[in-house]
């Protein structure tokens, strides 16, 4: 089954970027973890990550025209984007939101998701062990 895993913006920076935050591993290693982590439960893992709003948008279109099931770590857009919620609200697979930090510890600001609403579940704070949880729930469910 294929499944993307769709990360937003400054998620390249991982490894450079608040390393007291976010840890010290990069984008490359989650995306091996991710690929090895499909392997052994027979997902077939796409991972993407861009800066740009638009192309999320059409990733998540892909995916509720294809019914993929997604792993979105939106990032900053969690907070602010009414149209990355809207299209999270057209898939029809299992969309599992992910954030590395346990957003609900930080500013206020980070509180808010208009992912959380069309999400089947939430998992945040547990770095790149979320991700190895949701594709394990895709695999599951
Ligand atoms: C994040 C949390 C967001 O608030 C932040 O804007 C990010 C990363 C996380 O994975 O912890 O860029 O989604």
């Amino acid at each position: 089954m294929k499944t993307l895993v769709l990360n937003g913006p400054n998620l390249n920076r991982l490894g450079k970027r608040e390393p007291e935050i976010y840890g010290s591993q990069t984008l490359a290693d989650l995306a091996e973890l991710c690929a090895a982590t499909g392997k052994d439960l027979g997902l077939d893992v796409d991972f993407r990550q861009t800066n740009h709003e638009g192309e999320l948008l059409e990733w998540l279109h892909e995916a509720a025209d294809n019914g993929h099931p997604v792993v979105l770590n939106a990032a900053a857009w969690t907070h602010t984007s009414v149209a990355v919620g809207d299209a999270c609200a057209q898939l029809t697979a299992p969309l599992i939101e992910v954030h590395l930090s346990n957003v609900h510890k930080r500013e206020p600001f980070r509180h808010h998701s208009y992912v959380s609403a069309h999400a089947t579940g939430v998992i945040v704070g547990l770095g790149f062990q979320g991700y190895v949880a949701a594709l394990d729930a895709i695999a599951a469910g």
